[in-house]
This record gives C-alpha cells, structure tokens and sequence, in this order.
C-alpha cells in the first residue's frame, strides 16, 4: 500500500484516508467515505482527488471514476460554500417544488449543479434538482447540505438563500445545526470535529416531524394494531 502525502491533500487528509482503510476488511470498502474525505477538502472530487483514491486504495483510476460519477452526492464540479437541493420528484413538484427551483434558477442565474458565486468562498452556493428526499410528508422540502427546510415556498426559500448568501446559517426544520458543505462532508467520510457531548447532542437532536407521525398516533388512539404475520421461513437460498 503506497502511503505519500500529496500537494493537494496534506499529511492530516493522507492519515484520515488510512484511517478509513483500517475500519474495513478489504481496503477498497473505503472507498465512498473516502470521496466524502476528498470533497471535504476541495469541495468537489477533482481529477487528482481521483488519483488520490486509486492510489490509497490500490484500485484503478477507472474504478474510481465509475463510483464517482455513479453517485450524485460526488461533485465533479467545484460547489459553492452550501449545496441547495430543491425536491422537484413528483409530490413535492406538485405542491410547488418546480415553482422553488425556478425562483432560485433565475434568482441565482444558474442550473442544474451550477455555482452562483466563486465556488468555496463564502456565500457561494451551488443549485441542484433532487429526487424524492424521503419527506414527502412535508413536501415542498429542500436540503442544504443535506439539511431539511420542510414546507417551502418560493418565498420562504428565496429568503432562506438570500439569508446563506450574506452568512448567515438559519436552522434547519429538524436535525443538526447547519454546517457548510465541506463541513458535512467531513462528517459523512465519519470525522467529527466536535467533541462527542456536541456531537451526540446534535444527532440525538430532534429529527421527527409531527406530520411523519400522525399515522402511527392515529392507529395509536384508535387502538389499531398491524395483523399478525405468519412466520413463513426464508426459501432457501443456492450456495454461489
Ligand atoms: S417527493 Fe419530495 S420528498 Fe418525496
């Protein structure tokens, strides 16, 4: 395994990425909380941050490649200081998810994975269309960097915008504080800068919606139970 310290990754990111090997049996199960690393120190993964990867893992520049451009939460180009999801699958873009995106399209003058702003410096941000973001419950939802802001409109989302544009960081509907996207992409590679009472406080932070739950205390009230599931065993499966 080569082990070197790169210009553009320094020897605290080359420790971090031996980190990640040593947590799996086989190295190459690193690899996507590696990319995560990458992005948290350039903001997206590069052509070197690719050749990072290959070389920390022993895999080919190709085989890296084909995980990157696979999986949309790996940039290729460079994002802005926060990521902006706007959901535009289907409930969501019927409940005026379209109608968000377009007012931050034409507010920012950008597309699709286009950074408004100098990518990385502050205030820059970078737009993106997401599917189906799993709260469909309190649709229209966007994300920045991957934090929630339930029940948007084009108005609360246009002033949420403005609002990162000038540094601020207004609190998401649920979950963690908002960081910025180099921030939470340090924290998706599984390094946490904060001491573990912060941290824990954070993810132990209150994630549930009242909408998310009114089925489970609906069936609650009303004494509603799931019927009983026979315990039919698994077929068997051919040995590979
Ligand atoms: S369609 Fe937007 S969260 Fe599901």
């Amino acid at each position: 395994m080569t082990q070197r310290t790169e210009p553009l990754f320094d020897a605290d990111t080359v420790a971090k990425a031996q980190d990640l090997i040593g947590r799996y049996p086989q190295s190459r199960s690193a690899l996507l909380p590696m990319l995560h690393l990458v992005q948290s120190v350039q903001g997206h993964v590069s052509q070197e941050g690719i050749d990072f990867c290959a070389r920390q893992l022993d895999l080919s520049e190709a085989e890296v490649s084909a995980v990157v451009t696979f999986y949309t939460m790996y940039k290729r180009r460079p994002c802005g200081e926060h990521l902006v999801s706007v959901c535009t699958n289907t409930l969501c873009a019927a409940l005026g998810g379209d109608a968000i995106y377009q007012q931050l399209s034409e507010y920012l003058g950008v597309g699709h994975e286009e950074t408004a702003g100098e990518p990385g410096e502050p205030g820059s941000v970078m737009l993106e269309h997401a599917e189906c973001l799993a709260a469909c419950d309190l649709a229209p939802v966007l994300q920045v960097n991957y934090e929630y802001y339930d029940k948007q409109t084009p108005e609360s989302a246009l002033e949420l915008v403005k609002a990162l544009q000038s540094g601020e960081k207004p609190a998401p509907s649920r979950g963690a504080p908002l960081t910025d996207f180099k921030g939470v992409e340090l924290q998706l590679a599984g390094f946490f800068p904060e001491d573990e009472q912060t941290l824990r406080s954070q993810v132990d932070g209150p994630s549930q919606a009242v909408e998310t739950l009114q089925g489970a205390k609906m069936a609650a009230d009303r004494g509603w139970t799931a019927p009983v599931m026979e315990d039919v065993p698994l077929p068997e499966v051919e040995a590979k």
